[in-house]
């Protein structure tokens, strides 16, 4: 980052970001577990769908009202309206940034304890480690304390160039992997649920968590990508960048299904088993694999760091909020921030059979969601928040801001986008937030 305000230092520099923000546990936890729950193939292909209809559309105006205004959420709402109730929508983003870092450091810490277990060569015992009060809440404030101490130091030197290495890494791990699991025997049946779609397994819920899920992979709807795209250059086609983190992101969620179906299948277990799916398919398949100890110690640090990027983008929005807009000095901030997303986060540690209380929690009802704290959390702030604030964003993006405003930021540095501007207009005023809208109401049961 060079000037006062600061700049990603390349183009590949924000792609990396980016796609270090977009891809983590989205993909390769939260990915496969909901394809499972949700009946495969058919929400495989509804989720496509809504990445590019409406995930990439829509990212490219939050990209957009970032550059242009170079501000955090809430300061960019403000420069566009002052003194607006829009500002609410920004705190939201906000809010939604702790919120999600809340349970998502947990399961974080979860990867962490796997590191460990694979390298003493323990492929098993994933019930007794979640429900290990101490240790969960340990792992939990450690992942917590590494993401602040980054976040605390800057991003910019030594996140970036190790995600520049690594990143490729997991590509080429995680193709290997497919490879392995894709010719073991029985394997079929589980591309079959990957990858040939059945209809009738369409709900509202599993739409909703499609387009929830196309939100919460790409980073959108909390105005992460405002945040990330004020760093990003006027000369800089916005449009490409966007679209390859978009690529990118895809194809590592998708590579993770590739590999966890195939095994699930051929050794036998549930695909509905909820969130504890990858941990516990993983660890079974490296048991069984020659050299597995290695490739699991491999895999756990890679899927650590790939959810140590995304859990820095998430404290950053809160961060850069406040040292935006309150002058709060930045270092107090992180570890502010810190505190209370590991107290607000607490309650999702010791939901996984811990705490009988927070096991059983259900406040959110259960045809949306399981209930325990954690996923009800997974559910509030990652699906029902993140769409709740693109459809307020995007109303805000191309009604307040105005689409044609947007479009010419757009077109700043784009090549190629003067043919789809028209397109584009009509989807940031009319279609997203329709489509947006119609899910929302579906899930509170208006259509049944
Ligand atoms: N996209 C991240 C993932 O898929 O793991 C999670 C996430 C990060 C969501 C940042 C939202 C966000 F702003």
């Amino acid at each position: 980052m060079s000037q006062a305000r600061g700049e990603w230092s390349s183009k590949l520099g924000f792609i990396f970001a980016a796609a270090g923000s977009a891809i983590g546990l989205g993909n390769i936890w939260r990915f496969p577990y909901l394809v499972g729950e949700n009946g495969g193939a058919a929400f495989v292909l509804l989720y496509i769908l809504f990445v590019i209809v409406i995930g990439l559309p829509y990212m490219f105006g939050e990209l957009a009202l970032g550059r242009f205004v170079q501000r955090n959420p809430v300061g960019a709402i403000q420069a566009i309206r002052p003194g607006s109730a829009w500002k609410w929508v920004g705190y939201l983003g906000v809010f939604t940034g702790v919120g999600i870092l809340s349970f998502y450091g947990v399961i974080a810490g979860w990867t962490v304890a796997y590191i460990y277990k694979m390298a003493v060569g323990s492929f098993g015992g994933f019930g007794e480690l979640i429900s290990d009060p101490l240790a969960v809440s340990l792992l939990f404030a450690f992942f917590i304390l590494l993401t602040s101490a980054i976040v605390y130091g800057g991003v910019s030197g030594g996140i970036e160039r190790w995600s520049k290495i690594l990143m490729p890494v997991l590509f080429l791990l995680l193709f290997g992997l497919i490879v392995y699991s894709v010719l073991l025997d029985g394997a079929s049946a589980g591309l079959k649920f990957y990858l040939n779609p059945d209809f009738s397994k369409i709900t509202g819920r599993v739409v909703l968590a499609a387009l929830g899920q196309a939100f919460f992979s790409l980073s959108l709807g909390m105005g992460l990508m405002i945040t990330y795209g004020s760093y990003m250059s006027k000369k800089e086609d916005l449009t490409s960048s966007g679209l390859y983190v978009g690529l990118f992101d895809t194809m590592v969620a998708f590579m993770a299904g590739l590999i966890i179906f195939p095994a699930l299948f051929a050794m036998g277990e549930n695909p509905a088993a909820g969130p504890g799916l990858v941990f516990v398919i993983f660890p079974k398949l490296f048991a069984q694999m020659p050299g597995g100890q290695i490739v699991g110690v491999l895999f756990f640090i890679l899927l650590a760091i790939a959810a140590l990027t995304s859990t820095i983008s998430l404290l950053e929005v809160p961060v850069a909020f406040m040292v935006d807009e309150h002058k709060a000095p930045r270092k107090k901030i992180v570890w502010a921030v810190a505190g209370v997303t590991f107290i607000f986060g607490l309650p999702s540690a010791l939901s996984q059979g811990a705490s009988e209380y927070f096991t059983n929690f259900g406040l959110i009802p259960g045809r949306l969601t399981d209930p325990d704290f954690l996923s009800q959390m997974s559910f509030l702030w990652g699906d029902f928040s993140l769409a709740f604030g693109a459809l307020m964003l995007s109303i805000f993006i191309g009604w307040v801001w105005g689409a044609d405003k947007a479009a010419d930021e757009i077109e700043s540095g784009a090549t190629g986008f003067g043919k789809l501007r028209g397109l584009w207009i009509f989807m940031i005023r009319y279609f997203i937030p329709l489509v947006i809208f119609i899910i929302l109401l579906n899930l509170f049961g208006l259509f049944n």
